[in-house]
């Protein structure tokens, strides 16, 4: 079967992106899928290239058993190619994933997380990066919810 490749894109690729993919990436190991898919993250902006998420986010992680250890990387080109479904977490992240996507195969790619969320209804993931202890938390619910509902849309 051919594997599935999933990037998931918000701004910086240190709180919402990195804890999609480490979501994501255990909800597949728990089924056994990890050889159908291709999980990854990326950023809007490459400002914290090289570093590891957040310590906030990472900690917030820690405490639902995900480890949060990808290091943020920027959007590249050659990611529209590689990927089968790039997901984006807001309005500012979709906006600027059509900018970059260089044909119209590739803006066919594009989703909103929030789109395969089922238990919470919301139109975006909020960045967290500003405020509190329960914006982190309700990422890691939002995320949750998304990747389960991504995981079953994928029929794999
Ligand atoms: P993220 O959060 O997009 O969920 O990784 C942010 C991280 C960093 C910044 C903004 C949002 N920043 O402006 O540095």
């Amino acid at each position: 079967m051919e594997q599935k490749k999933i990037l998931f894109v918000c701004l910086g690729n240190i709180c919402r992106s990195p804890s999609a993919e480490a979501i994501m990436k255990k909800m597949v190991l728990d089924k056994g899928l990890q050889n159908d898919f291709c999980i990854d993250s990326a950023g809007i902006l490459g400002i914290h290239e090289g570093q590891l998420p957040d310590s906030r986010m990472r900690a917030h992680g820690k405490r639902r058993n995900y480890d949060l250890n990808s290091r943020s990387r920027a959007v590249v080109y050659q990611d529209f190619f590689d990927f089968d479904l790039i997901i984006g977490m807001d309005d500012n992240n979709i906006e600027a994933l059509e900018q970059k996507a260089p044909d119209l195969e590739s803006k066919k790619k594009i989703r909103r997380m929030s789109e395969y969320c089922s238990k919470h209804s919301c139109d975006h993931i909020p960045d967290p990066y500003y405020g509190g202890a329960q914006g982190f938390e309700l990422v890691l619910d939002l995320l949750e919810d998304a990747c389960q509902g991504l995981l079953e849309s994928t029929k794999i």
